[in-house]
């Protein structure tokens, strides 16, 4: 008997020096550094410098990359005229996917997989994807058409994507809270989506390729669709009061709380409670006891009852929700940050290629023929 490992649960498929998960000791290493550390003291920019480059910038390296970001913000024409075309009803997660289809064939350097030209087109759509995003959600609030926000220079990466979506200065604990969500989903090893993007590179197909079929995985609600499904089960619920009520009938009908469970850790996501004490600063400053009331009974039942534990989407939901992102916005919000991961590791593939080719143990019908075959030959 072939031992097949469904869904290649526990399998090593490979090295990586970018993050390290460890689920025994419920921690999380970007390039050696806690999670925890990155997300207490640095910009989002500077742990996409970790990712790509392996060491955090100098203030001079620093300095460099916020320039290039600036250079490419602006939502390019052929990009915004893309966006135009299609519908409102269109989940945000296809604009984006879209969106980042048309930055490649509009990149001449698209097809070059040196390591420099690679490092570019990874900043440039660490640089475009705000004013994406941003554009998409004001568009569908408005019946009639709109122009995109203009990028603000004085502003830096997490403050100015506030800035293009809303259109207001936001307060620096908003800011923070924000930045600190982009650093917690910036990276997280083989999970799909990444693993998706390593073996479109290992074809020798280009970044932006990898990064559309990476996009398509983290869409998916037991992905990084669950951060807007777990929204979705906030709403369901509406009160901390029908927690139970609403548990009883989601697990009698056998329904996965969103939010809850993960592949690799069994005993807590380490990334919940930074996001969680972001959350809590959210809830005191927007004066919305109610949502971490409903949080906290969710979470107290489910784990109770079932032993399983809120994954990084279920606090990062009610945070988004509060700072004033449309539910569908979510995941998009999380392609934004794991962008940086996803391009680090096309780059980490391409530095050491192998074709990803698994083979598959047959289980369908025995070999038979077609009825006088030979007559058509
Ligand atoms: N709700 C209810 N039951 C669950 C949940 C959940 N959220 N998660 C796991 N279980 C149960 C399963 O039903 C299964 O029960 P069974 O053995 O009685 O059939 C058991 O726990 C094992 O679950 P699997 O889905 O087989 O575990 P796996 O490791 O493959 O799944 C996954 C991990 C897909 C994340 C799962 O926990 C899930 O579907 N969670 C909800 C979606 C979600 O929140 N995804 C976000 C992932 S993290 C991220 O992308 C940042």
């Amino acid at each position: 008997m072939t031992d097949i490992k469904k869904g290649l649960a526990g399998v090593v498929v490979d090295y990586t020096a970018i993050s390290k998960v460890n689920p025994d000791t419920n921690s999380l290493l970007y390039r050696g550094y806690p999670v925890q550390e990155l997300a207490a003291s640095q910009p989002f920019e500077a742990v996409a410098y970790l990712l790509w480059h392996g060491e955090l910038p100098t203030s001079e390296q620093l300095a460099e990359l916020r320039a290039s970001e600036r250079e490419n913000r602006m939502l390019q024409p052929a990009v915004r005229a893309a966006i135009d075309l299609l519908p409102t009803t269109a989940h945000p997660m296809d604009v984006v996917r879209t969106a980042v289809s048309v930055i490649g064939a509009t990149d001449p350097h698209a097809d070059d997989a040196s390591p420099e030209a690679e490092l570019a087109g990874s900043i440039r759509l660490f640089s475009a994807l705000p004013a994406v995003i941003a554009y998409d959600q004001r568009r569908r609030r408005d019946d009639d058409p709109i122009e995109p926000v203009e990028p603000r220079d004085d502003l830096d990466y997490a403050a100015n994507f506030l800035w293009m979506t809303f259109e207001e200065e936001s307060e620096p604990l908003v800011v923070d809270a924000f930045n600190v969500s982009l650093i917690l989903y910036a990276e997280h090893s083989f999970n799909a989506s990444t693993f998706t993007a390593r073996v479109i590179t290992s074809t020798l197909s280009d970044l932006y390729s990898a990064v559309v079929g990476a996009i398509g995985a983290l869409k998916g609600p037991l992905h990084g669709g669950a951060n807007e499904a777990v929204m979705h089960v906030f709403d369901e619920i509406g009160d901390a009061s029908n927690v139970v009520p609403w548990l009883d009938t989601a697990l009698a009908e056998k329904r996965k709380v969103m939010g809850f469970g993960h592949r690799v850790y069994k005993r807590g996501d380490s990334r919940v409670p930074t996001m969680r004490a972001a959350l809590v600063e959210l809830v005191e400053h927007y004066d919305r006891p109610d949502v971490l009331d409903l949080y906290d009974a969710l979470e107290t039942e489910f784990v109770d009852r079932k032993g399983i534990y809120p994954n990084l989407d279920y606090p990062s939901g009610p945070a988004y929700h509060l700072m004033g992102f449309d539910t569908a916005t979510f995941t998009p919000l999380f392609v934004a940050a794991r962008v940086t991961g996803w391009t680090a590791h096309i780059r980490e593939q391409r530095a050491s290629n192998a074709l990803i080719r698994p083979l598959s143990e047959y289980n369908g019908p025995d070999e038979r023929h077609i009825d006088g075959y030979e007559d058509f030959v």
